[in-house]
């Protein structure tokens, strides 16, 4: 049986771009991608998040000081941030005479999974008119100072950004691990065969060592393993908690 479809084509084609030509995205494109981006499915109907589409060349200078000098951020035509947003929830229940200074974890939580899983959508929009782009996480390297630089009042906090343009580069794809290890039936560690972890990061390891060295980008033989320690072994975005609680987001 065949179930190939273009939805399923352009996943499997998906890599991140991180360079443009200088061709803008029209507005109303931005607009349309948005548009269909925001009936993703949202927690409860909250709609809890809000989309700050950037061209602004001082602002994106600033944001990519911010990710670390990535230069896509100030190069792609257009940087959308997306971020968790609960004015609308406070305004809701303001009207109700409730109070949302008390929020928890889960309202944290669900309003950043709203604006990942529209994030994601307006990324598919895109692709599937051509645009290409990448994600930036890196905005919160310091989550006060992208509160700032994106005007954002409080109780709104940028979960990642997003840099759109039109391809000026076809990179290879990074390999992904081995399926039947991220798939479980029934329940987990049920695998479809019983090749162990070590052999599955074995595995990754030496198939992203050698996409890297395809590019010619420097790493090391445990190339993921290797990466992922150098990562989170250092407390990652330590103090991101502190700056999320000054936005107003308690994650408690
Ligand atoms: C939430 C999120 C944040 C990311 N942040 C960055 C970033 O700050 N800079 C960057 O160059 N890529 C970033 N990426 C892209 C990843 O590095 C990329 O998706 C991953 O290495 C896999 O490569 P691929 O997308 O080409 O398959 C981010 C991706 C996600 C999902």
């Amino acid at each position: 049986m065949n179930y190939s479809s273009e939805t399923i084509a352009l996943l499997n084609n998906r890599v991140s771009v991180r360079k443009f030509k200088s061709d803008p995205v029209p507005e109303d494109l931005i607009n349309e991608v948005l548009d269909a981006a925001f009936r993703a499915p949202t927690s409860s109907n909250i709609q809890s998040y809000s989309v700050i589409v950037v061209h602004d060349p001082t602002i994106r200078e600033q944001l990519a000081v911010l990710t670390g000098g990535q230069k896509h951020v100030v190069e792609a035509p257009v940087f959308l941030a997306f971020c968790a947003d609960l004015t609308r929830i406070e305004n809701a229940m303001a009207r109700q005479g409730g109070t949302i200074v008390d929020n928890n974890m889960e309202i944290g939580l669900v309003s950043s999974i709203d604006a990942s899983l529209v994030g994601m959508s307006a990324y598919l929009a895109a692709e599937s008119v051509g645009l290409k782009g990448v994600m930036i996480g890196a905005v919160r390297n310091d989550a006060v100072v992208a509160a700032r630089l994106l005007g954002l009042p409080p109780l709104v906090y940028c979960v990642f950004g997003m840099c759109l343009g039109w391809p000026d580069e076809a990179p290879p794809q990074k390999p992904r691990m081995d399926f039947s290890t991220m798939v479980h039936h029934e329940r987990y560690g049920a695998l479809r065969d019983n090749r162990d972890l070590d052999q599955t990061l074995d595995d990754y390891d030496a198939a992203l060592a050698k996409h890297y060295g395809g590019i010619g980008k420097p790493t090391t033989a445990d190339s993921w393993t290797h990466d992922m320690d150098k990562k989170f072994s250092p407390q990652l975005r330590d103090n991101l908690r502190q700056q999320l609680k000054q936005l107003g987001f308690d994650f408690r």
